[in-house]
């Protein structure tokens, strides 16, 4: 076994003895900042802490209740991260990505990858959310480089279904029940730490992108490596930089916040809704 399968089996067994209910078909999720508090949807939930599982990166940026959880939600587990590392913190991008392999490792049936991000789309508003329809992957970055591991999936993966169809109606159908609003768009993955400049958000909207952010392109790559679904939402936290526009990390967190029901009640409706998906190849 390479190192890096050797890690996520070192996780993976470790989380199944401590947690039988994840050998159960089960949703994975990611919550992304601001976004934590949808475990409070999960019931008889129970937090492991990052530090105590083995082989498992700590972020730096999850603040005190950086974990997996695993619960139950409309009659499904559900074990979701929150918290998770990024890029920009310095570890390898093997570490950036092994939250969501250890979930496709540990038999998510999909996975759901939530962030925070700024709206490049000049018809988007802050506290929009958007269902994102495709990526661009500007971090220069992927977690394949390096030999393949045949184990966990091929050399060359098809990421013309990144984002999967199925999931995708499913979250907009349930949307349109509710009446929330939910933009459809390409989210942009850069390597940040700094917020972009203007001149490269004008380059990005010439490029397609809607929406701009530090992370999920490079899980989502990880997760289809490895035969996962995927649908991904932004909460459009913030303008992305526009001349004469400051940004900063406490807006976001707080923007994300308030658009926190809106997004559980979408997530809820995806797990309703799983007849339409949990199934489908
Ligand atoms: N740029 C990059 N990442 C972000 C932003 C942004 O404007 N907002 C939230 N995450």
């Amino acid at each position: 076994m390479n190192a890096v399968v050797d890690s996520l089996e070192r996780s993976a067994s470790w989380i199944r003895q401590a947690e039988p209910r994840v050998n159960r078909p089960f949703l994975g999720i990611v919550l992304g900042s601001g976004l934590g508090d949808l475990v409070d949807e999960l019931t008889d939930a129970r937090a492991l802490p990052y530090e105590d599982i083995p082989g498992f990166p700590t972020t730096t940026v999850a603040g005190h209740h950086g974990g997996l959880y695993v619960g139950e939600l409309e009659g499904v587990t559900v074990v979701a991260c929150r918290g998770r590392v990024h890029l920009y913190e310095g570890q390898p991008v093997s570490s950036v990505v092994h939250g969501v392999r250890t979930l496709c490792r540990l038999g998510a049936k999909a996975l759901l990858i939530t962030n925070a991000a700024g709206g490049v789309n000049r018809s988007y508003g802050v506290g929009d959310l958007m269902l994102i329809t495709d990526h661009v992957n500007f971090t220069g970055k992927n977690p394949l480089t390096g030999p393949n591991d045949e184990a966990l999936g091929p050399r060359f993966p098809d990421m013309s279904q990144a984002y999967d169809g199925g999931l995708r109606s499913a979250l907009i159908a349930e949307a349109e029940a509710q009446s929330i609003p939910l933009q459809r768009g390409v989210y942009f993955g850069f390597s940040g730490p700094s917020y972009e400049t203007p001149a490269e958000i004008r380059m990005v909207r010439t490029l397609g992108a809607d929406a701009v952010g530090m992370s999920t392109v490079l899980e989502v790559i990880a997760a289809r490596h490895m035969g996962v679904r995927c649908v991904g939402m932004s909460v459009i936290s913030n303008e992305a930089a526009d001349e004469g526009q400051e940004l900063n990390h406490e807006e976001v967190a707080e923007v994300a916040d308030a658009a926190g029901p809106r997004l559980r009640a979408l997530v809820r409706g995806l797990v309703r809704r799983r007849d339409a998906w949990w199934e489908s190849p």
